[in-house]
């Protein structure tokens, strides 16, 4: 008996015409993944179940002379994951990251995404994963803007101008129909008023460039952060406004009572569990902390400033109706959201199924029939 395995190969292109840059569609995908974390029908790493992923650590010195040392942002990271509902799948995100990238005229990171059958482990399909991963990144604000953020909010603030951020705010735009104004802020001026420009030419929305860090937070009735790793941000308490929504993709600092005196919602509040278990065992709690997005929580958490996490809200429960998310027009909403694998698959899952609908990319043969089924 044999059986012939080919998969589909899916370059960056393929993924752009199965339609990875539907924001609309992306957002949609996003909730349902809420919704299965919120039921529990899904698997990523770790015997916990719910590891982000594992990387391989660059040493900060090697005797030998080809083996990378640490860098900014230099990193490989592999996620993998089994998603239930109606994708009933698995699969596995694989990424290298480098700040160097950028003098090579390459993205800060380069990923790809393996999907698999979840019975055999046959692959299913390759695919390109740099904008299914920042298309998922992207979404996840928008989802949280959509339960969380005060339906009159009419001011966006975008803290650090990179390509996260830039598919943070085209989704979170889809969520915020009475938006009037997007204050951009980066430490690079320049690329602050690229993406004013670009905000008023791609959705005729009045963009600013703004120079204070304080302004462009003390405006913002909805706030995405997404600033390297490299650079922390830090905001003070004081600047963020009644009713505010602080949507996190990545790291950011502020003073003990901005984190106590709002509201925490976590993507999945299992995904933190393991994070602050991860930390535990790491050796060094706090240099573990501070790598982290949730990292100044754990910290107030541990020290019983804050309620731990395992009686917090995860916004699939508030999508799924089980708990409460926003309860008046005043309360500030913080949103933390650190990146599961289980929505690259999710993604790559319905633009997996696009393309053999429509015909794109390219088959690969693994085998005509598996050797080691045939000498078995
Ligand atoms: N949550 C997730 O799922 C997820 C997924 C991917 C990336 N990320 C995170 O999102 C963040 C942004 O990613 P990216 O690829 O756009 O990064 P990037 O480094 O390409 O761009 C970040 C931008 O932030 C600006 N910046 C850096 N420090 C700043 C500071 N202190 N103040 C103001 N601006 C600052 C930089 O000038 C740059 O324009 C990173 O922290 C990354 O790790 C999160």
């Amino acid at each position: 008996m044999s059986k012939k395995t080919e998969f589909l190969y899916l370059s960056e292109q393929d993924v752009i015409d199965a339609g990875v840059l539907d924001t609309v569609k992306n957002v949609e995908n996003a909730e349902e993944v809420f919704a299965l974390l919120s039921k529990g029908d899904y698997l990523m790493g770790g015997s916990n179940h719910n590891s982000h992923g594992i990387g391989i650590v660059f040493p900060k010195e090697t005797p030998f002379p080809n083996m990378p040392v640490a860098g900014p942002d230099r990193r490989f990271v592999a996620m993998p994951a089994y998603l239930g509902g109606r994708f009933n799948v698995c699969g596995n995100k694989w990424y290298g990251s480098n700040a160097e990238n950028k003098y090579k005229d390459l993205p800060r990171s380069v990923l790809t995404l393996m999907l698999n059958d979840k019975d055999t482990g046959e692959p299913l399909s390759l695919m390109s994963a740099n904008l299914i991963s920042a298309c998922r990144t992207g979404a996840v604000p928008a989802v949280a803007t959509k339960y969380l953020a005060n339906e009159d909010a009419e001011v966006c603030t975008v803290i650090g101008c990179g390509p996260i951020n830039k598919f943070c705010f085209q989704s979170i735009v889809t969520q915020a129909p009475n938006l009037k104004k997007v204050i951009f802020f980066d430490r690079t001026l320049e690329k602050a008023q690229r993406f004013a420009d670009w905000s008023k030419e791609e959705f005729g929305i009045e963009g600013v460039a703004s120079a204070s860090l304080e302004k462009a937070v003390s405006e913002g009735d909805i706030i995405s952060i997404a600033v390297s790793r490299t650079a922390p941000l830090y905001f003070k308490d004081e600047w963020v406004k009644k009713g505010a929504i602080v949507l996190l993709s990545g790291p950011a600092q502020s003073d003990s009572s901005f984190w106590s005196n709002s509201k925490i919602i976590y993507d999945n509040v299992k995904l933190h569990e393991a994070y602050v278990e991860e930390a535990e065992s790491s050796g060094d709690k706090q240099a573990y902390y501070n790598g982290v997005i949730g990292g100044p929580i754990y910290k107030m958490i541990d020290e019983g400033k804050i309620q731990p996490i395992e009686q917090s809200t995860s916004i699939g429960d508030i999508i799924r109706n089980e708990k409460e998310g926003r309860v008046n027009k005043e309360e500030r909403i913080v949103f933390i959201a650190c990146g599961m694998a289980v929505f690259d698959v999710a993604l790559g899952y319905d633009l997996y199924q696009r393309a053999l609908e429509k015909g794109i990319g390219q088959k690969l043969l693994l085998w005509d029939s598996a050797y080691q089924a045939i000498n078995n």
